[in-house]
């Protein structure tokens, strides 16, 4: 199935951030066998770093501004646990932008932590959620006064970013701590165009995969801590519990590359690459009745142009619709696509030759399907946050039947039920499953979407 896909000759516009290894100089790549390494005398411990694994992760600290550096070879999503888990204890409060990876819910009922969630804005023009905003931090401050922290997902899939420096201040002015997923942003450090990353921003705690938008392997991802707040001893006793015992030298050998290639090279890369994307926009722009997200199209925030958000709805064309055609008319695989959109992941490894064959594909696709933007659902409305009955606690250890979606309005989910990707539940386990979200997920699912949680048979597990 890889072999075949290698065939197809793809230009890959998705994680991980290597694309096919063009972003890895070749000496990194010979060998590549002779690094899958076990812990013998001379390789140093992940659990006990001491050697060269250590003074990786301090080089890794010093590049992303942290006081110290966690390598991880689970992904962000074990270190988005570690987040949760070093910081709270069950029964704590933890407020939560609800625009959150599915990670994150898991990590709280791992943790046995309650959220208070916060929704963040809706952006009527793409579809999608925007940001979340310091005063609704504050006001969920204050009337919370007892949650540990604030956790927030920045840049969300589409590389919109919150303030987060407001966002920090307010946070630390009450006492608390702030956690950033920042799965999406392991390159905002490397360039001053792009919108600040969290460790400069002020966050205590941040995760990011590298595998996402650095020259790294699927499931290497970073843990920075900097912070007096965060008890560094009890979050590398976590780490030791959630990890693996044999962490893959592959993965953190590329941690270490990837962090000296972004040092290197970076910022210049990126620099490149930010013109050739607005290059390519100004094209289609002036060829195609296609939107590409940009900044004066949000209503709060900052957006990181490395993440090509395109508007195909604009031509009559779904997001699903639209990812379908391209990879099977013109052998390019987009990130992901929503009813109005698809998401392309670009990173220092793209120049102007994959743009150029992105672009020939839009033209095309506009040309050849020629439909007009009345024949698409242009108007997706926000979602209400559903209603919690069970906490996510109690909800672990509760007894389910399956039912028919269609049939389980006003029932409580075992389930979480998320468009994938981007993983960002619609409905959570605990919660209440209503109308709305019914006809919300058939409308995804009608129009080619993958929705995960459900069973072929679109049954869900609820709650006896
Ligand atoms: C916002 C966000 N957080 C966390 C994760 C989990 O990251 P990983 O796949 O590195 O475990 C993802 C994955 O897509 C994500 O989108």
């Amino acid at each position: 199935m890889l072999s075949e896909y290698m065939r197809s000759n793809p230009t890959v516009f998705h994680m991980p951030g290597h694309k096919l290894g063009r972003g890895i100089p070749d000496r990194f790549l010979e060998n590549f066998a002779q690094l899958d390494m076990t812990e013998i005398p001379g390789t140093d411990n992940l659990h006990f770093p001491q050697g060269a694994i250590k003074e990786a992760q301090c080089l890794a600290a010093q590049a992303f501004g942290a006081d110290q550096t966690f390598f991880l070879v689970n992904g962000s999503t074990c270190g988005v646990h570690a987040m949760i888990m070093a910081t709270c204890k069950p029964g704590d409060k933890l407020i939560v932008a609800r625009d959150c990876h599915k990670s994150v819910i898991h990590g709280l009922m791992l943790a046995g932590v309650e959220p208070v969630y916060i929704q963040p804005g809706f952006n009527p023009l793409f579809g999608i959620s925007e940001t979340v905003l310091p005063s609704q931090v504050a006001q969920t401050l204050i009337a919370n006064p007892d949650a540990v922290g604030v956790l927030i997902t920045r840049p969300n899939y589409y590389g919109i970013c919150s303030e987060i420096r407001e966002i920090a201040q307010i946070t630390h002015l009450h006492g608390k701590m702030l956690l950033v997923d920042e799965a999406h942003g392991a390159h905002l450090k490397f360039s001053e165009t792009l919108p600040v990353c969290a460790m400069e921003a002020g966050a205590d705690l941040c995760v990011q995969s590298a595998h996402k938008t650095l020259p790294a392997f699927t499931q290497s991802a970073y843990l920075h801590v900097k912070s007096e707040k965060v008890d560094v001893e009890k979050l590398k006793r976590i780490l030791g519990m959630l990890e693996t015992s044999s962490p893959s030298y592959i993965l953190m050998a590329y941690l270490d590359i990837a962090r000296a290639i972004m040092e290197a090279e970076g910022k210049q890369r990126i620099e490149a690459l930010l013109q050739s994307i607005e290059q390519f926009d100004q094209r289609i722009h002036l060829q195609t009745e296609l939107t590409l997200l940009k900044e004066g199209h949000l209503e709060n925030g900052a957006l990181d142009r490395t993440r090509i958000v395109i508007k195909t709805s604009d031509a009559g064309i779904n997001g699903y619709e639209a990812e379908k055609y391209l990879r099977e008319q013109y052998h390019v695989q987009v990130e992901m696509s929503d009813r109005k959109n698809i998401v392309c992941i670009a990173t220092v490894a793209d120049t102007d030759k994959e743009l150029l064959s992105l672009e020939k594909a839009l033209l095309g696709m506009t040309k050849e399907l020629r439909k007009t933007a009345e024949g698409t659902d242009n108007h997706i409305t926000e979602m209400q946050m559903p209603i919690q009955k069970i906490s996510l606690k109690d909800i672990l250890y509760s007894k389910g039947n399956h039912m028919l979606l269609k049939d389980a309005v006003g029932k409580v989910s075992l389930e979480m039920i998320t468009p994938y990707p981007p993983g960002i539940p619609l409905v959570c386990p605990g919660e209440v499953i209503t109308e709305e979200l019914v006809e919300y997920i058939y409308g995804i699912m009608s129009q080619g979407g993958n929705v995960t949680g459900l069973s072929e048979e679109r049954e869900i597990l609820v709650a006896e």
